[in-house]
């Protein structure tokens, strides 16, 4: 059994339950190393069952260990779930965050009384909010990608393209080096299109002295980057760097403080009280920072509201920006491996202010 499997098993007791059924793709593929579409697993001290349909039998067999029983089942593998279960009375967790009410009544449904549903939170997310150095790897080799894509980008110039077509020469570059795909779309946003945070890039042309926000990243065996730089498409105006100076200044105090043991809460709060203090609190609504893994937003969180300790092997972005609508927006993201000692910084790409022709 993976050190995974294992975990995950030694933690059923304290969730309350005798088995868990794993639902959530991405949970599944972590636990199993199965990556299509449609699979469950089933999983207990004595039970290691993987479910899939017709499609992903051969496929099953290449990528779930021996271990587990695999079962073909009809497409709707939820029906096939009642008889992959010993015969006995038992508590059955399912994934809360992610079964569907339909879902949910189907299996009430289908398992006799005699098994209890029992709703369970992140027992999977908080396996996988630690990495092992296989995705270690992974992530540093999908960093490289990403920082060589944006480097040739910005070396051919900002001025005159069109946010899309930057956004689009990105993608391609990351994929002609090896990448998987882009593992989310870029964010390549001028001018007053910066302000919003999660700007779709537009038809539009960059223009000369325009801050541009390019927030970009590469997936790589299934594992993402996630970075923004905020680059100047020739000479910004006085005010601009002034915010950008601000940013930077926040960005590397909560690079600072980020160590496992703080909580994600009081890294968050460094940042923000420097953003704060420059006056601009009310134009920074997001969180410092997020996990990133099998999937670009993850556990754990650096938020207010993120009360949990960081952990050595957590990896996570620290991201802040200040977002003045109508004018600009910046922001400053890296991606960082969280250690004993601090933050091991992940991304390459420098960060004083990039001037781009
Ligand atoms: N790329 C989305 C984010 O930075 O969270
Ligand atoms: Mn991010
Ligand atoms: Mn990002």
């Amino acid at each position: 059994v993976s050190v995974r499997v294992q975990s995950l098993i030694d933690g059923l007791a304290a969730a309350g339950v005798d088995l868990m059924l794993i639902s959530e793709t991405v949970n599944v593929r972590y636990l199993t190393g199965y990556t299509g579409s449609n699979a469950l697993a089933l999983l207990g001290p004595q039970t290691r069952v993987f479910i899939t349909d017709f499609r992903y039998v051969v496929q099953a067999a290449e990528q779930v260990n021996d271990s587990f029983e695999r079962l073909q089942a009809p497409r709707d593998l939820i029906d096939a779930v009642g008889d992959a279960l010993p015969d006995a009375p038992l508590r059955l967790g399912f994934e809360a965050a992610h079964v569907s009410v339909r879902d949910h009544s189907r299996l009430r449904e289908l398992l006799p009384d005699e098994v209890e549903l029992v709703g369970v939170c992140g027992i999977v997310e908080r396996l996988r909010a630690v990495k092992d150095r296989d995705e270690l790897a992974r992530i540093k080799i999908a960093a490289q990608l990403a920082d060589a894509a944006f480097q040739r980008v910005i070396g051919e110039g900002l001025i005159g393209r069109t946010e899309r077509e930057v956004a689009i020469a990105l993608e391609h570059y990351m994929q002609a080096r090896g990448a998987r795909r882009a593992s989310f779309d870029p964010i390549v946003a001028a001018g007053a299109h910066g302000a919003l945070p999660h700007a779709e890039p537009r038809d539009v042309e960059i223009r000369r002295g325009d801050l541009v926000v390019i927030d970009w990243g590469a997936e790589l065996d299934g594992y993402c980057f996630d970075c923004t730089r905020t680059v100047g498409a020739g000479e910004p105006s006085a005010d601009a760097m002034e915010i950008y100076a601000l940013v930077l200044e926040a960005q590397q105090a909560g690079l600072a403080a980020v160590k496992a043991g703080e909580s994600g809460r009081a890294v968050d709060a460094v940042a923000r009280s420097l953003i704060d203090s420059g006056g601009h609190g009310e134009h920074f609504g997001h969180g410092l920072g997020h996990g990133v893994g099998l999937e670009v937003h993850e556990a754990p969180r650096l938020s207010q509201r993120a009360h949990e300790e960081l952990r050595s092997g957590n990896v996570v972005t620290v991201e802040p920006g200040i977002y003045l609508p109508g004018r600009f927006g910046v922001r400053i993201e890296d991606l960082v491996l969280v250690t004993d000692n601090g933050a091991e910084v992940l991304t390459a790409v420098p960060k004083p202010l990039i001037v781009a022709p």
